[in-house]
């Protein structure tokens, strides 16, 4: 892998991908598509692009350091995103100049995220309700930003009503790639993924869009690029469960064998994650406690029971949670990491809570 990291943007076409075909990016996810993930995930098959974790945005706001991280030590050899969530066009524009000191693929506006206390600030997934204001802040950041300038949006707020209008805006404003949530922020993760609606997208912008929403596997990402035309994949949660998944995804749409991970793979997937996200004074208790928000989707493949899910919740230290770890995937090492997640296998807490604060793991799941 290279160990320059990619040049800012001097052109607005996309980096080439991995191989020729639908495009492949990893959902931006906070609190875990940080620099250790992003490495995580280039050595089990890194995909086309990364996103960062939104930076927020307002009057006292300053592009946090932890998210930086992410971009300035990016070895994966795949260029990173950097995602904003804000509404003030000023501060908006004051940050992408900032971030353009960074070597960024490209600048990306969240309009999608569905926590209400982002949202009943009329950002992320709050903008949907308000087309005026997504012309002129798209307007602004297009100016502002000469490379590469992305959105990532759901298909609405409580409502499709306003779809057309926001993709005419997205066109309008020469947005270079965008990524469909195929849900309204009403619909949390709750109902299914409206796939027609990012057909449309598909179908109606003139640049690249990329489906969104329970991409569970290779064979699915084949599917939903066949049924909406998109021009390539985003993939979230199903990363974090399984991370050959983009790998798998360029095997399958090549024809060419795809990899089968045992449970013996998985175990060794679960050391380097303990290994790799651990950072620096983490408490062993804290991190056991983070450990289970990535195990909690991991789970959703190991057995149809859920007993692996109902163990590793009550493990509290290291040595009991790999503990937990040999006896559910080292009893029959060589048996299959379901490629798909089983029926009725869910990851909790779930991300339905009022409580939410925010996108992060305590509060989203499947
Ligand atoms: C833990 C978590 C954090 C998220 N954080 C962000 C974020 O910072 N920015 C964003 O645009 N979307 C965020 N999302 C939404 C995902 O990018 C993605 O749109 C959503 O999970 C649906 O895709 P999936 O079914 O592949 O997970 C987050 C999702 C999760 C599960």
């Amino acid at each position: 892998m290279p160990d320059v990291p990619p040049a800012a943007p001097s052109s607005r076409v996309l980096p080439a991908p991995l191989q020729p075909g639908p495009l492949s990016a990893l959902a931006p996810m906070q609190d875990v598509t940080d620099l250790p993930f992003m490495r995580l995930m280039a050595h089990y098959g890194a995909p086309d692009y990364y996103f960062t974790e939104f930076f927020r945005v307002h009057a006292q706001s300053r592009p946090e350091k932890h998210i930086l991280r992410s971009i300035d030590e990016n070895h994966t050899g795949r260029p990173v995103f950097a995602q904003l969530i804000g509404e003030d066009i000023g501060h908006m524009v004051r940050t992408v100049r900032e971030l353009l000191h960074h070597p960024v693929a490209g600048i990306d506006l969240n309009m999608g995220c569905p926590a209400p206390k982002i949202y009943k600030k009329n950002v992320g997934g709050g903008l949907l309700r308000d087309p005026a204001k997504i012309d002129s802040l798209l307007g602004a950041l297009r100016d502002a930003v000469p490379g590469l300038f992305t959105v990532k949006m759901r298909i609405g707020f409580d409502s499709t009503a306003s779809y057309e209008t926001v993709l005419q805006l997205i066109d309008k404003h020469a947005v270079d790639l965008l990524s469909v949530h195929g849900r309204t922020v009403k619909e949390g993760y709750r109902s299914e993924v409206h796939y027609d609606f990012i057909a449309t997208a598909a179908r109606s912008v003139r640049g690249p869009v990329l489906a969104n929403g329970n991409i569970t596997s290779a064979a699915k990402a084949a599917a939903v690029l066949a049924e909406t035309g998109a021009a390539g994949v985003m993939i979230g949660r199903h990363a974090i469960r399984n991370p050959w998944i983009f790998r798998q995804t360029r095997e399958h749409l090549a024809g060419a064998p795809v990899f089968a991970p045992t449970l013996a793979d998985v175990r060794e997937y679960v050391d380097r994650l303990y290994r790799e996200t651990r950072g620096p004074g983490i408490p062993e208790h804290a991190h056991v406690a983070k450990m289970k928000k990535y195990l909690n989707f991991v789970g959703q493949s190991v057995d149809a029971q859920g007993a692996f899910l109902h163990d590793m919740r009550r493990a509290m230290t290291e040595v009991e949670l790999f503990a937990v770890c040999d006896r559910h995937l080292l009893s029959e090492p060589a048996r299959p990491f379901a490629p798909e997640p089983y029926a009725g296998v869910i990851a909790r807490p779930n991300c339905e809570s009022p409580a939410a604060d925010g996108c992060s793991l305590d509060t989203i799941s499947a």
